[in-house]
């Protein structure tokens, strides 16, 4: 028993070691064409941006910007640099066939995303067309592979050279699409049982027997309630749904090279699919929901609670904000 332990131990520190070094590179120092895949002769996604001479330069423009605020807030908020350890890098989706990382985030359009990867890596079979694909299939842990999986050498030479994207939103519009999502649909009894039940036994005062045993009607307070208790991340990680960016992408290890933003998802998303040149292969679905959450909606949402509870909350999300550039909406009541 002894020796397995030691030999993992050493895996570890070996793992450790080379995502430190990667972490240090940039990429736009590695030599073209290191690439796994025998497209040799075909340029990465990730050459093209560096070559910057496929995408109009006001597009370049806006993505530079983001980049930069990116950079400099990890500077200014983040404190001690941590290493990479694979555990953080589940939410990454590789596409090894075009040179692409996606880390997705529930909420900011993942499923239409983990949608137009299948089709790109091939595992939709002939299928063109992303919304042919039913949206559970897309949510099949075993359709896509997530960089976690792969082995430490394999991990590095992909952080090097593929394209690492990143989808993001306005927190709290993202927030209270989570819970809309989560806790208004009949449906959703997963949710009602693993989480509403628990938050309405923990964040309302005499609540009735059917309401503790079904959870199913949780409000946006209580909801807010569950979030800030430090109770609540001290059992176990938030779940995915409402976890920061922050915490899932992990933005300020892993330099990712486009952050796509839900405001401007249609042409962002061309952007990745020019860079990857696989604009007419596929196309990123129109979003065609009238019942999207808004940030009128989420303004509406946040007029229950009170400026105490806002602010909290706004800590709770504040390196989504921070990271991402969104100011602090204007309809919060605390300044
Ligand atoms: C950041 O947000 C501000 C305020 O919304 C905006 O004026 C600015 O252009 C943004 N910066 C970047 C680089 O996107």
């Amino acid at each position: 028993m002894r020796r397995p332990k030691v030999f993992l131990c050493l895996g570890c520190f070996l793992m450790v070691l080379l995502l430190y070094f990667n972490g240090s590179l940039k990429p736009a120092s590695e030599p073209p064409g290191e690439r796994s895949s025998g497209q040799k002769s075909r340029r990465s996604p990730l050459q093209t941006l560096h070559d910057g001479d496929q995408v109009e330069s006001a597009v370049q423009a806006v993505h530079q910007g983001r980049r930069e605020v990116l950079d400099e807030a990890c500077r200014s908020y983040t404190r001690k640099r941590r290493v990479l350890i694979p555990e953080d890098l589940k939410h990454v989706i590789v596409d090894d066939q075009h040179g692409l990382l996606y880390c997705y985030v529930p909420k900011v359009a993942c499923t239409n995303w983990k949608r137009v990867l299948m089709v790109l890596t091939g595992v939709a079979g002939s299928v063109r067309d992303p919304l042919a694909i039913p949206a559970n299939e897309a949510h099949i842990p075993g359709n896509l592979r997530a960089l976690s999986e792969y082995s430490a050498p394999q991990i590095n030479q992909r952080l090097r050279s593929y394209l690492k994207f990143v989808f993001v939103r306005e927190p709290f519009e993202r927030l209270v699409s989570a819970y809309r999502n989560k806790f208004t649909r009949p449906y959703n009894t997963a949710f009602h049982k693993r989480y509403g039940t628990k938050i309405v036994q923990q964040h309302r005062p005499d609540p009735r027997p059917e309401a503790l045993q079904r959870g199913n009607d949780v409000s946006f307070e209580e909801f807010v309630y569950y979030l800030v208790d430090p109770a609540t991340q001290r059992e176990e990680p938030f779940n995915e749904h409402w976890e920061r960016v922050h915490s899932l992408c992990h933005p300020c290890l892993i330099h990712y090279d486009v952050v796509g933003k839900y405001e401007t998802l249609e042409q962002d998303s061309r952007y990745v699919l020019q860079l990857a040149g696989v604009e007419d292969q596929v196309s990123f679905p129109a979003s065609s929901k009238s019942t999207r959450t808004t940030g009128d909606m989420a303004a509406q949402f946040f007029q229950n609670i009170s400026p105490f509870y806002q602010k909290k909350l706004y800590n709770l999300y504040r390196m989504d904000f921070l990271l991402f550039n969104y100011s602090l909406p204007a309809y919060l009541k605390f300044r």
